[in-house]
């Protein structure tokens, strides 16, 4: 079936057929018929959560929260909404989606279009959905680095009622100058102050928020080691892995390969692996991997698995092969 819907949605421009997509899942979901979808029950348990099954919807493609519900009655063990920014920001101009079929691809430069933390909020207070759920937070376009720990404890402050885990993105290649938040002087002041304002929301509320990093898949062997280093002395909670790449590498036949912005997908499968592979040298089972990029099929999920991620997140992988892959994903052994 899904087959059939993706042939016509694949008629459609790319950001329209999303908006298309979205709305026809959730009237699915109101009319009831996501009830038919059985999921798999295959609980684990990382950064003291327990996450229904492996198998989680990365963030990006439910940015304001509006969807939570009818995506979590897929099956999916987990969802992770945003990125969210403290203020609404309208994202660069279209066209800033491109699908690279052949390659089972998506180039996009979206640039964190989001109605900003308070949107985001009193759409969570609506939501049903009682599972795991990763709040993605990133700093607004115009916010300078220097003050960009301001954004992101906003972004904490306001929206960790509702999140089970807290993601701090600062690997996303669509906003100006926000990888540079990776590099040691910053990132060890940025995670400092996100984990005081942890610990402080702990003792006052009695609840222990998780932090996660979401990092780039385009750093330097050298660059990921002392990254790993920093978020090991900060005990941070968890790493995402990776966001989107700026390398061409196994997409240079498309027409869309010059496109700026990050690539996803298959093309990413190899490069990511790779990255878990060396976070997990470093990490070992002290702080646990979140692998996303390039889960296409259960090859990928199992290599990513055996090289050291504790659970995987998909975004390409279900534009192309729909919600059937969750359910084959997380019934992997
Ligand atoms: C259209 C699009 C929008 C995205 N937006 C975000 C975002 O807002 N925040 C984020 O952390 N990652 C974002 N991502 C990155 C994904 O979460 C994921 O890290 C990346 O696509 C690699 O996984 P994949 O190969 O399964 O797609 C986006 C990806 C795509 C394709």
């Amino acid at each position: 079936m899904y087959t059939l819907f993706k042939k016509l949605l694949f008629q459609l421009d790319p950001e329209v057929s999303h908006t298309c997509a979205m709305r026809a899942l959730q009237l699915a979901y109101q009319c009831g018929l996501s009830r038919c979808i059985s999921s798999v029950k295959q609980p684990q348990t990382v950064m003291g959560l327990t996450f229904a099954n492996r198998i989680g919807l990365a963030a990006g493609l439910d940015k304001n929260a509006d969807y939570v519900d009818a995506l979590a009655a897929l099956g999916f063990g987990f969802i992770e909404i945003g990125t969210v920014t403290p203020r609404p920001q309208i994202g660069n101009p279209k066209p800033r989606l491109f699908r690279l079929a052949r390659e089972e691809a998506i180039i996009n430069r979206m640039g964190f279009n989001n109605k900003g933390v308070d949107y985001v909020k009193e759409r969570l207070q609506k939501t049903h959905y009682r599972g795991v759920l990763g709040v993605n937070i990133g700093k607004n376009k115009e916010t300078p680095n220097e003050r960009a720990i301001d954004d992101y404890l906003i972004g904490f402050r306001e929206l960790w009622p509702y999140a089970s885990y807290i993601t701090i993105n600062i690997s996303s290649p669509n906003t100006p100058g926000l990888r540079d938040l990776q590099q040691n002087h910053f990132l060890s002041d940025l995670l400092g102050a996100m984990k005081k304002e942890q610990e402080l929301i702990a003792k006052n509320h009695q609840k222990y928020v998780p932090l996660a990093v979401k990092i780039a898949p385009d750093l330097s062997a050298e660059a990921l080691d002392e990254l790993s280093q920093i978020i090991l002395q900060q005990k941070i909670d968890a790493v995402i892995a990776t966001n989107t790449t700026i390398s061409r590498k196994g997409v240079e036949q498309s027409p869309h390969a010059q496109e700026a912005g990050g690539l996803s997908g298959a093309p990413l499968d190899a490069r990511n692996t790779e990255v878990i592979r060396q976070l997990y040298a470093v990490l070992q089972n002290k702080i646990p991997i979140i692998a996303v990029g390039g889960v296409m099929n259960e090859k990928s999920a199992h290599d990513k698995l055996q090289a050291g991620a504790s659970l995987l997140q998909i975004y390409t992988g279900f534009i192309y092969h729909g919600p059937g892959l969750i359910k084959r994903l997380a019934s992997i052994k």
